[in-house]
């Protein structure tokens, strides 16, 4: 399924995937979701993406999950996050993402799926979970202590406070800092030279890398599951989602 909000471009063996979605900081629904899901799942599939370019705008990346679809009983039930999910940490192709402004909550922690992570100077990271009454997903309980080392992971899941490119790139999640006015071309141009590898040997390497980890990726997001569905659920979360759109 694609979706307005989610901009997909195939040129030249890179998937380009922006999300844009301005009038909401870029918040994720549901349907972008799915859009998001659908795409990884063919750039996993199909021997002719070389590459995927996953992007905001310069100055926005997203606000995290729509808070909205967090109260709604059917946006939770589609299993979309679920599904896009499971799409980018099993995606084969090797994705590079651009960040700059917002990274907020699964904007940070989709970055941790990626194989190349390229910040602006003005990016600001955040995983507000516990700010918000909720735990962490997207496999981040297990990569960011590996990415990070345990210390550092602690306080930016613990505290939830935001963080700049250089904490991020200290805490492993970045590669590389760059100007706002050159993140997107610089980033398309790791993408394009990706691209151009030889296919079997770069999806040979991603796939040996990830299996490097020992417990994958996706184990750890089936693991952290159940919690994060039981807070989302609490009285707690739900009063501070409803207090963030009412404002
Ligand atoms: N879900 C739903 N709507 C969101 C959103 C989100 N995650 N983030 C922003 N929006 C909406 C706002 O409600 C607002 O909508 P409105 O214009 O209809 O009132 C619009 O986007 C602009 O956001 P605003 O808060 O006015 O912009 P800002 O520049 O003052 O602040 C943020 C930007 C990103 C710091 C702030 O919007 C924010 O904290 N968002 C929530 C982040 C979050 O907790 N994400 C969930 C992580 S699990």
């Amino acid at each position: 399924m694609s979706d307005a909000n989610v901009v997909e471009i195939l040129n030249a063996g890179v998937l380009s995937l922006e999300l844009s979605r301005r009038a909401k900081k870029n918040a994720i629904t549901t349907e972008m979701y799915a859009g998001l899901a659908s795409a990884f799942e063919r750039a996993s599939d199909d021997p002719e993406i070389g590459a995927v370019l996953l992007h905001g705008q310069p100055d926005l990346f997203t606000s995290g999950n729509d808070l909205g679809n967090f109260l709604s009983p059917e946006a939770r039930a589609s299993g979309a996050g679920h599904r896009f999910l499971h799409a980018i940490a099993g995606c084969r192709a090797p994705i590079v993402a651009a960040v700059g402004g917002h990274a907020i909550g699964i904007g940070t922690t989709m970055l941790m799926h990626c194989d190349i992570v390229v910040a602006a100077t003005s990016a600001r990271f955040q995983l507000p979970f516990v700010k918000l009454g909720l735990s962490p997903e997207a496999g981040s309980s297990m990569l960011l202590p590996l990415m990070a080392g345990p210390r550092l992971a602690a306080e930016l899941l613990l505290l939830g406070d935001a963080f700049d490119a250089n904490t991020a790139k200290e805490a492993g999640i970045v590669n590389t800092i760059v100007k706002e006015d050159q993140l997107l071309a610089h980033a398309l141009a790791l993408a394009e030279r990706l691209a151009v590898q030889p296919r079997d040997a770069l999806r040979t390497t991603k796939a040996l890398l990830k299996r490097s980890l020992g417990r994958t990726a996706l184990e750890a997001i089936e693991d952290e599951y159940p919690d994060f569905e039981r807070l989302l659920a609490s009285d707690e979360a739900r009063a501070i989602f409803r207090s963030f759109l009412a404002r």
